[in-house]
């Protein structure tokens, strides 16, 4: 399938990767995870992808995030074939991913340190700078267990974005929050993105999310899963979660993504 480039996204952007998925084919033993999958993400998009549990988001995501091979197909980051983690994506996991016996400061410092990410001044400007952009300011020596939920995800987002990755992968980020931290990290994930304009492929259960967010939303059919559509998301920005809940598209492009769910077979798939 074409790609519809959201409008937007501003292409090309130096400090955003484009995504390329060229007839992606998965399997793992006898299960036909993905087949044909096909799209393609301009540099600097937002993009959500939605469908039903256990169709293959996850394994899409690692597959672009270099964490497992293809069975066939290719995938492009930056115009480049991966074949292994590109040094151009960073990772934000459902269950945060922080260690919990670093603190808040040394979870988010741990991939630049790794990396190699300037000197021990520079990385702590960067953290610093990260810290205080996800409002962590004053945490920075707890560990992960005495800070919230929200907190956490906070940091593991903190930690993603320090390495100022050009493409960032986030698997349901936010799905283990309540919702009124939910509503809070999403307009805080806006006004991040909104000033940065890095790639993003955003993996969620939530229709209400995606719209929230989004340039485009890719939805997955059941296993063995493929795009089978791709939903431009015109609502302008800058936009905040409770006024694009008060707009006519909102209710429109909800009602679209509940039917092409439904036509894919999918009752289960979860209700935001
Ligand atoms: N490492 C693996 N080995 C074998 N099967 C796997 C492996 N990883 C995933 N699967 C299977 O692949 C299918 C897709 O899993 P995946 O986690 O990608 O789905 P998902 O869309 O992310 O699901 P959910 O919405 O519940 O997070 C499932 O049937 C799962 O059991
Ligand atoms: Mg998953």
């Amino acid at each position: 399938m074409g790609s519809t480039v959201a409008e937007a996204a501003p292409p090309g952007r130096a400090h955003a990767a484009s995504v390329e998925c060229r007839n992606v084919e998965k399997w793992f033993g006898e299960l036909n995870v993905l087949a044909d999958v096909a799209f393609s993400i301009p540099a600097g998009a937002f993009v959500s992808v939605l469908g039903p549990s256990g169709c293959g988001k996850t394994t899409l995501m690692r597959a672009i995030g270099g964490l497992t091979g293809v069975d066939d197909g290719e995938i492009l980051v930056g115009g480049r074939r991966i074949d292994g983690p590109p040094p151009e994506a960073a990772i934000v996991f459902q269950q945060f991913g922080l260690m919990p016996w670093k603190t808040i400061y040394d979870n988010v410092a741990f991939g630049l340190t790794v990396r190699g990410g300037g000197s021990k001044r520079e990385i702590e400007e960067r953290v610093r700078h990260y810290i205080d952009l996800v409002h962590l300011s004053g945490f920075e020596h707890s560990y992960p267990y005495q800070v919230s939920g929200g907190m956490q995800q906070r940091a593991g987002l903190a930690r993603a974005l320090a390495v100022e990755p050009q493409l960032l992968l986030m698997d349901e980020p936010f799905a283990s929050v309540d919702a009124m931290t939910r509503e809070i990290l999403h307009d805080e994930l806006l006004g991040i993105w909104e000033r940065d304009r890095r790639t993003v492929v955003f993996i969620t259960h939530s229709i209400d999310e995606a719209i929230v967010l989004s340039d485009e939303i890719f939805v997955m059919s059941r296993s063995p899963a493929t795009v089978v559509a791709q939903i431009p998301v015109d609502i302008p920005r800058p936009r905040r979660e409770r006024t694009v809940r008060g707009l006519p598209q909102f209710a429109e492009l909800r009602e679209r993504c509940w039917d092409l769910l439904d036509r894919g077979g999918a009752e289960e798939a979860a209700r935001s």
